[in-house]
């Protein structure tokens, strides 16, 4: 029995109630995640026996971004939301081994992280669309603080070291780095810069514009790739490595407003280099699409308001995980993904979908 549920978008069309009356969530304390189907090519997507679940329910918000395998530890790395100067963000250490089991951590140099990747360092970088035999090490966006630089640190974390890869644009301030993603064929860093350390009250007034760039680790060639956003924040390849989608959630600053972006935009990548043809993807109805990633079939998910939306390559809603509250970033595992509610973890098993990096990071899929 499939446990997704259908919309009928014609009754959505004239009741913009409709999705209560089939799902519900008490924002205090969201216990249900609910499969939905916005078009019926979902059950293809996810799997019609996909089966979702919560595997923590915490006082503090441990599941916030980032959400990287690292295979020596067989553990998930995922950054807890924003506290305070004297509590900062911590890494929560998610045993994969260990039936889930946590950890938090600190690591040097890593201030204020948000998002990151897996990082291969100049020479070990994998063949596109294969397993390594070096494995990668982490790579942390720190958003920095009032005394440290915002920049991108790599962490081992079996050794727990940390390097410095890079703090600045040709000697200008980043505001708060968002989010990276490395390019599986030139191994350059493709990165976000946007205001939230500011609007969150730990770093200074921005400098410099909301941007995307391209850092080549070898050469230390640092480029800006796209601009004109109100905050640039998630962003991901397309399986074929042709589409770059970035996320705009400039529908949050220090506050929300909803006539600002929740938006992401489709850019095609040139010469594996440069961006052309910016266009509008996908308007996310609820909250704003932080987190993107896509699977191997060139769906499109993103981490909103309500859970986590899935769209295909036409940018056409094909469903949600959705949970109620605000999911701000997700991980692919071989046949499940982890979603992030900030003080809720969830599980959906059982999915056919599988997310662009798994084959690289697990070996699966291949
Ligand atoms: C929502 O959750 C809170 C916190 O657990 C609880 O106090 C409240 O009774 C719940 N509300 C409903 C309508 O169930
Ligand atoms: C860091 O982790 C501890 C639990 O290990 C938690 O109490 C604390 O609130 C966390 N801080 C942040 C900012 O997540
Ligand atoms: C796994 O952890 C959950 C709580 O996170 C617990 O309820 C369950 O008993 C654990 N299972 C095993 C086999 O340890
Ligand atoms: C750049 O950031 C560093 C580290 O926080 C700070 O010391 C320096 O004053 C900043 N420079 C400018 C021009 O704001
Ligand atoms: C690295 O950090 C992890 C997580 O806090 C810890 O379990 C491990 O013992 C540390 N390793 C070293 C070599 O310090
Ligand atoms: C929302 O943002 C728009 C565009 O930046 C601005 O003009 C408007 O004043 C804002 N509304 C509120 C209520 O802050």
């Amino acid at each position: 029995m499939s446990n997704i549920i259908p919309i009928d978008l014609l009754s959505v069309a004239t009741n913009p109630s409709y999705l209560n009356t089939l799902v519900t969530a008490n924002i205090s304390n969201p216990t249900t995640i609910s499969l939905l189907a916005y078009n019926a090519k979902f059950s293809n997507v996810l799997g019609a026996g996909a089966t979702a679940r919560q595997l923590y329910d915490l006082d503090w918000q441990a599941f916030h971004e980032m959400g990287t395998y690292n295979r020596q530890t067989n553990s998930i790395y995922i950054t807890s939301n924003y506290q305070s100067l004297e509590d900062p963000i911590n890494i929560t250490i998610l045993d994969l081994g260990n039936n889930y089991s946590l950890t938090s951590t600190q690591y040097q140099d890593v201030n204020e992280a948000n998002g990151g990747t897996n990082w291969y360092p100049p020479g070990t970088l994998p063949a596109h669309g294969s397993y390594s035999t070096t494995p990668p090490n982490l790579l942390f966006c720190d958003e920095g603080d009032f005394e440290h630089y915002s920049g991108l640190v790599s962490v081992d974390p079996v050794t727990n070291t940390s390097t410095i890869i890079l703090n600045n644009f040709l000697g200008r301030n980043f505001s708060s780095v968002n989010d990276v993603r490395q390019h599986p064929e030139t191994g350059d860093l493709w990165f976000t810069d946007a205001q939230y350390g500011y609007f969150q009250n730990f770093r200074p007034e921005p400098s410099i514009p909301n941007q995307v760039y391209r850092f080549n680790p070898s050469t230390g060639e640092a480029v800006v790739v796209a601009d004109g956003f109100d905050q640039s924040n998630g962003l991901e390849f397309s399986p074929d490595l042709k589409t770059l989608y970035v996320t705009d959630t400039g529908a949050q600053h220090f506050g929300p407003n909803g006539t600002r972006p929740a938006t992401i935009y489709a850019y095609d990548i040139i010469d594996r280099k440069r961006l052309a043809n910016r266009r509008t993807f996908a308007y996310a109805d609820t909250g704003f699409p932080d987190g993107i990633h896509t699977d191997t079939q060139g769906n499109v998910w993103a981490g909103c308001g309500d859970g986590v939306h899935i769209w295909n390559a036409e940018g056409v809603l094909v469903g949600k995980i959705w949970i109620g509250v605000t999911s701000n970033n997700f991980a692919f595992l071989p046949g499940a993904v982890l979603v992030f509610s900030n003080a809720q973890l969830w599980i959906v098993e059982g999915i056919t979908a599988v997310g662009r990096e798994i084959c690289r990071d697990f070996g699966v899929g291949c």
